[in-house]
């Protein structure tokens, strides 16, 4: 029962999705590919644009049959390439290389040819998933932590079985200058229950990269007092 209203609840935030520009997910670091497709003809003028950036900034240009970079905005330098084999077949895809955090955004590709003038979007979304969790142990107190996360991640501590006690944790959280999240969370572990902690990246659509770990706090025979 409880299963079959979680599923409603899960189709009607699916159809609430706004239409929008279509979006390219890339991993941070990773080469990304940005689609962009026309009517082939001769003569193309290729812009690709980052019109979401102060003013309208030039990611990548192309005419007189070769790239055209002289106003290329020095963050994408060295960074961006057409596919020069597939222009002629009325693919103009952008290739961006070692994609950081700050290349989120809206890019624009316009392209005028013999066949006319077309221009279309791209929402370019960065994602650092969750790919190390270290535990620490310290006496019955876990500290568990994560390094270069995008978007910010939320976590959670929970217990199995479950109990009603709040778990008094203790959470940082720290933004790096590549705007990634670094997170520490820790708290004193009851003993007894096993011990749930999940992490995952959140995003205004439902899809969410999650990470559940589930450990036992084991406490040893306390050692004497005395120094
Ligand atoms: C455009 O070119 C890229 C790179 O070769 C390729 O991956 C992509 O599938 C092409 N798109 C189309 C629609 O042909
Ligand atoms: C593409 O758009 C830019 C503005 O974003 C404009 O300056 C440029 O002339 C357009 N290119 C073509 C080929 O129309
Ligand atoms: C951590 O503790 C605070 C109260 O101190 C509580 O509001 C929060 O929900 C707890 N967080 C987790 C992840 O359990």
């Amino acid at each position: 029962m409880a299963g079959r209203s979680v599923f409603k609840t899960f189709l009607v935030l699916f159809h609430l999705l706004p239409a929008a520009d279509p979006e390219v997910s890339c991993v941070f670091r990773h080469s990304c590919l940005l689609p962009c497709q026309f009517q082939s003809g001769s003569g193309s003028v290729i812009r690709w644009s980052n019109p979401s950036s102060a003013g309208d900034s030039v990611v990548h240009s192309y005419y007189d049959g070769q790239d055209q970079l002289g106003q290329q905005n020095q963050k994408f330098q060295g960074r961006t390439s057409l596919i020069l084999d597939q222009i002629s077949r009325g693919n103009a895809s952008l290739l961006l290389k070692e994609v950081k955090i700050q290349d989120e955004g809206r890019y624009k590709c316009n392209i005028s040819s013999s066949t006319g003038y077309k221009e279309s979007f791209i929402n370019l979304k960065i994602d650092a998933p969750v790919s190390d969790i270290r535990i620490h142990q310290d006496g019955n107190r876990i500290t568990c932590s994560s390094e270069g996360i995008y978007p910010q991640p939320e976590l959670t501590w929970s217990t199995e079985p479950p109990s009603n006690t709040a778990l008094q944790n203790r959470t940082t959280v720290h933004q790096t200058e590549e705007k990634l999240y670094d997170i520490s969370s820790s708290l004193t572990g009851p003993d007894g229950p096993d011990l749930i902690y999940t992490i995952k990246t959140i995003r205004d659509d439902i899809k969410g990269e999650f990470v559940k770990i589930k450990m036992s706090v084991t406490t040893e025979e306390p050692e004497s007092g005395s120094t």
